[in-house]
């Protein structure tokens, strides 16, 4: 996908920044994995970038006036590549309960879990539905996140599947973020079909799917011991196929059932979690071009063991970083604390744990044409009082200041 398919509101402004102290450009042309160039400034027109470098060498011929940021950190806006933000109600009770020793995979048998926020989805207008997700895209967007991928797969019926996607897409033209909707009816089995799961993929594969296929931009399937196995998964790669839609995976996260050894067999974009899978799983994924999406949020919140971020990074596949915001398993909204969750318990560095929050999600997400600052790409950046290592190192600070949407200041500007 390019920024010219996710539709949004008209936005396209013209900016110079100076005196960044440290700007993070991600740049493979520059210096390290970060290209970091200090003392930075860069310009923008018609929310592209035109140019970027020493503030010394700014040129004098701006299409703008410029901004001086006193010496505050720059990086590009967070890309946040796996989310399910668009749900009513809470589980917080599941929380407390799981804390006292309950387990996610005995919540969600007892049909808690993700049923009880389908329960609580159906249950509210589209209205009411756009009403409590906004505020929590407004608070991503405040902490630097300008890209956001969304999840449908609370809904499990037409009705409210189509309402969360038509949800995501009114916010995404509502606010200067950019929204890419994912459709995962298949998440569970709906709760009308517990005991007949072919026949609810069959509904998701066929009447739902040609329902939404022109509202999203990838398919997504929970291919777990708690969901569908891999021969199930098979049949919506297949339905997504025809299509022609990508492919992400919710793989192996409770068990080890083939899950990212499917998504790299099929060519998904993604397989995320991963939290059991072996190494030959990943040297598949990394064969086939298919990114691991790492959400640290779920272990943090369900007190599991994290997955071997060290591991995965050096198996040579492209590593994101997401909240993965839910109900059940991750309350995170904000960026800078995965990238904190990502070095303390993924095993990832600072440097990493940054790439992978902002290049390494737009590359998930099929997104050449952000996560980068240099010429030719979007205007998309997050600064920052403090250094980019700081966003690992203090996560009980916010950092983020000001952001930038297409080269337009849409949020917390405070100099
Ligand atoms: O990414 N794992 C499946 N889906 C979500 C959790 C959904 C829920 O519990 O509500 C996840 O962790
Ligand atoms: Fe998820």
């Amino acid at each position: 996908m390019t920024s010219d398919e996710v539709p949004g509101p008209e936005l396209g402004g013209s900016l110079a920044i100076t005196n960044i102290g440290s700007l993070v450009t991600n740049d493979p042309e520059r210096n390290g994995l970060l290209g970091i160039i200090d003392d930075a400034a860069l310009t923008a027109v018609d929310g592209v970038i035109t140019w970027v470098g020493a503030a010394a060498d700014l040129p004098t011929d701006l299409p703008a006036a410029p901004m001086d940021v006193e010496g505050r950190s720059m990086l590009p806006g967070f890309v946040d590549s796996h989310t399910h933000v668009a749900y009513a109600g809470d589980r917080v009770d599941e929380y407390v309960r799981r804390m006292e020793g309950a387990t996610y995979e005995e919540i969600l048998a007892a049909g808690g879990g993700i049923y009880r926020t389908v329960e609580a989805t159906r249950g509210v207008s589209l209205v009411d539905l756009i009403a409590v997700t906004m505020p929590r895209l407004e608070r991503m967007l405040a902490a630097g996140t300008t890209t956001v991928e969304v999840k449908s797969g609370y809904g499990l019926d037409i009705a409210t599947e189509s309402g969360i996607v038509a949800a995501a897409s009114a916010l995404g033209m509502a606010l200067p973020i950019d929204i890419v909707a994912t459709f995962l009816g298949a998440h569970v089995a709906g709760p009308e079909f517990r005991d007949d799961p072919e026949a609810y993929l069959a509904l998701v594969n066929g009447p739902m799917l040609d329902a939404l296929a022109d509202r999203v931009s990838f398919v997504d399937v929970f291919c777990d011991p708690v969901a569908f196995d891999v021969g199930q998964a098979h049949t919506v790669a297949d339905a997504a196929a025809r299509h022609g839609l990508g492919l992400r995976v919710h793989a192996d996260q409770t068990g080890r059932i083939g899950a990212a050894a499917f998504a790299a067999e099929v060519g998904a974009a993604s397989a995320d979690h991963l939290d059991h899978a072996a190494d030959d799983d990943l040297a598949a994924m990394a064969e086939a071009g298919t990114t691991a999406v790492l959400v640290p949020g779920v272990s943090y919140s369900l007190r599991t063991p994290y997955p071997d971020g060290r591991r995965i990074w050096d198996s040579g596949v492209t590593v994101a970083i997401a909240t993965d915001h839910n109900p059940g398993t991750s309350p995170v909204e904000t960026m800078s604390f995965v990238i904190s969750l990502a070095v303390a318990g993924l095993g990832l560095t600072p440097d990493e744990a940054i790439w992978a929050a902002t290049r390494g999600g737009a590359l998930s997400l099929g997104c050449t044409d952000r996560g980068i600052v240099a010429p030719g790409h979007l205007a998309d950046l997050a600064l920052i009082a403090g250094t980019p290592t700081d966003l690992a190192h203090r996560p009980d600070r916010t950092l983020v200041t000001t952001v930038v949407k297409r080269g337009m200041v849409v949020g917390g500007f405070e100099l």
